[in-house]
C-alpha cells in the first residue's frame, strides 16, 4: 500500500495522442505566455493565473471562483490535473486542452469569445503560433472576422457567430483548440513535487535503512486510520491519492443554491463537446479515445457525484470542496466521520465512529503530503 501511495520516482505525465504538441517545449512556452495573459478578457484583468496562482499551488483561497464575477465551484489544482482523464470537478472536458477553451468563453470567468481569441493570436503571436500550427488566417482575411463571436456566447456573440462562413468558422475554432493545446503543454510541465510523506516511504524502503522517524507518532497513527478504519485510501489512493475517479460524498450545497449533480451532467457534456478527443481538432485516431468510448452515462451513482480531488498539497488549499462548503480539514473529517446523506443522488460514506484524536491524527497525517509548489513567474515566450 505505502508503495502505491509514494512510488518512489517522479510521475510522468500519460501520453495525450488528442493532442500533437503535448509535450513541446516551444508550445510550453506559448502556453505559459497565455495563461499570464490578461489581456485574453473581457475586462483586460483576468488570466487564467487570477485564479490558479502559482504561489497558491495553482488555486485562489477562496470558496468559489471568481473572474468577471463569482462562479459556481471552486478552483481546481492545476499541477496534478494532466494524470486524470477528465477536467472539471464534474469531469466535463476529456483533456487539458479542451478544458482550456471553457474559462475563456465563460461569462463569470474571462468573459472573452473565440473571434477574440484568434485575433489576439494574430496581433500578438503570429511568430510563435506559426512555428506550432498551420498558419493563422491572414490580415486582410481577419477583417472578416467579427470581433467578438462564438456559438455560445451571448445573444449578440451567437448571432455574429452564425453570420460568419463556414471556412471561417472552422478556422477560428481550429485557432481557438490550439490555443488550447499550447497552455495544455504548459501544464504539463507543472509537476507534483514530493513532500515529507515520500521522504518517510522512501526511507522505510531504502536498503540502508533510511531515517523512518521522519514521521511522528500522531502522524503515523493517522497514515494508518487513512487506509484502515477511516476508509479514506477507498477513493484517495495511488501517487496523487485520488482514483481518478468521482463519487457521491453527500457534501451539502452552498446555502441559498440548488445542489449541483455534477458528473451526471459532466459527462453528457463531455461526450458532446465538438473538441473532444473524437471531435474534428483532435489529433488522436478515433480507436485511441477509450476513455470516451467506455465512458458511463445515466447511472444512478453518478448523481451529486465529484471528482476524487488529489490530497497532495491538500492542507494549503482550504476551503474544501467542489464549493469550498467546508472551511478547514477539522470541518472536513467531521463530515467523513458523520456521512450525512446526499441532498441529490446518494452518498458512497458511512459513519466511521472516529474518536477527536483520531480525526486530528488523520489531519496531522494530510499535512504530510505538503509539497513545494513548482517555481514559476510570468514570462513571455519570444514573439
Ligand atoms: C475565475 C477563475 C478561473 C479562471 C480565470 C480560470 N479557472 Fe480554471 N478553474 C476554475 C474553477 C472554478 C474550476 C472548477 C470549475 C468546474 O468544475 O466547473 C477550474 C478548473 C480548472 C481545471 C481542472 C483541473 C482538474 O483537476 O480537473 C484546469 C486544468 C484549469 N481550471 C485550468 C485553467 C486554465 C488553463 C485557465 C485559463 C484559460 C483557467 N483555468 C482559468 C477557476 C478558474
Ligand atoms: C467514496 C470516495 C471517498 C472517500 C471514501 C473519501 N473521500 Fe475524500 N473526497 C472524495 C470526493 C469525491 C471529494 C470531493 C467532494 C466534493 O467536492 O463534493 C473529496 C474531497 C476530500 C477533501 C477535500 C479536498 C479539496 O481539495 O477540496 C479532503 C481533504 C478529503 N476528501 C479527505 C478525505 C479523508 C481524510 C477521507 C477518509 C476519512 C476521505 N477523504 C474519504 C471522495 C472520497
Amino acid at each position: 500500500m505505502l508503495r502505491m501511495l509514494s512510488p518512489g520516482a517522479a510521475l510522468a505525465p500519460p501520453a495525450d495522442p488528442s493532442n500533437r504538441v503535448a509535450d513541446d517545449p516551444q508550445a510550453a512556452a506559448l502556453g505559459r505566455s497565455l495563461f499570464f495573459d490578461a489581456g485574453l478578457s473581457d475586462n483586460g484583468k483576468v488570466s487564467c493565473a487570477s485564479c490558479h496562482q502559482p504561489e497558491r499551488g495553482f488555486t485562489d483561497g477562496l470558496p468559489v471562483g471568481r473572474g468577471l464575477s463569482d462562479g459556481a465551484r471552486r478552483t481546481m489544482p492545476v499541477a496534478s490535473a494532466v494524470h486524470s482523464p477528465w477536467q472539471f470537478w464534474d469531469g466535463r472536458a476529456d483533456s487539458l486542452w479542451a478544458q482550456a477553451l471553457g474559462p475563456v468563453e465563460n461569462p463569470a470567468e474571462h468573459g472573452f469569445t473565440r473571434t477574440q481569441v484568434a485575433h489576439a493570436l494574430a496581433a500578438q503571436y503570429r511568430g510563435p503560433y506559426e512555428r506550432l500550427f498551420p498558419a493563422l488566417p491572414a490580415a486582410h482575411d481577419l477583417q472578416r472576422i467579427p470581433q467578438r463571436a462564438s456559438p455560445v456566447g451571448d445573444a449578440q456573440a451567437r448571432a455574429a457567430w452564425d453570420r460568419m462562413a463556414a471556412a471561417d468558422q472552422r478556422a477560428v475554432n481550429l485557432a481557438f483548440a490550439n490555443f488550447g493545446k499550447a497552455i495544455a503543454a504548459y501544464e504539463r510541465t507543472l509537476t507534483v513535487q514530493p513532500g515529507r510523506f515520500d521522504r518517510y516511504v522512501a526511507g522505510l524502503f531504502a536498503q540502508t535503512g533510511g531515517s523512518a522517524g521522519a514521521l511522528s507518532t500522531d502522524e503515523r497513527a493517522g497514515l494508518r486510520l487513512f487506509i484502515g478504519k477511516g476508509q479514506c485510501a477507498n477513493c484517495h489512493n495511488g501517487p496523487l491519492f485520488s482514483n481518478g475517479g468521482f463519487a457521491n460524498t453527500g457534501v451539502p450545497p452552498r446555502p441559498g443554491h440548488a445542489p449541483d449533480r455534477g458528473r451526471d451532467e459532466g459527462v453528457r457534456k463531455a461526450l458532446n463537446d465538438p473538441f473532444n478527443c473524437k471531435g474534428a481538432f483532435s489529433d488522436a485516431p478515433p480507436a485511441r479515445c477509450d476513455e470516451l468510448e467506455f465512458a458511463v452515462t445515466d447511472s444512478p451513482e453518478q448523481v451529486g457525484a465529484f471528482k476524487v480531488p488529489s490530497l497532495r498539497g491538500v492542507s494549503q488549499r482550504a476551503p474544501y470542496m467542489h464549493a469550498g462548503q467546508l472551511a478547514s480539514m477539522d470541518q472536513v473529517l467531521d463530515h467523513y466521520n458523520r456521512a450525512p446523506a446526499s441532498a441529490v443522488g446518494h452518498s458512497e460514506l458511512q459513519p466511521l465512529g472516529l474518536t477527536s484524536a483520531e480525526r486530528r491524527q488523520i489531519v496531522a497525517f494530510l499535512r504530510t503530503l505538503d509539497e513545494t509548489t513548482p517555481a514559476t513567474s510570468p514570462r513571455k515566450a519570444r514573439r
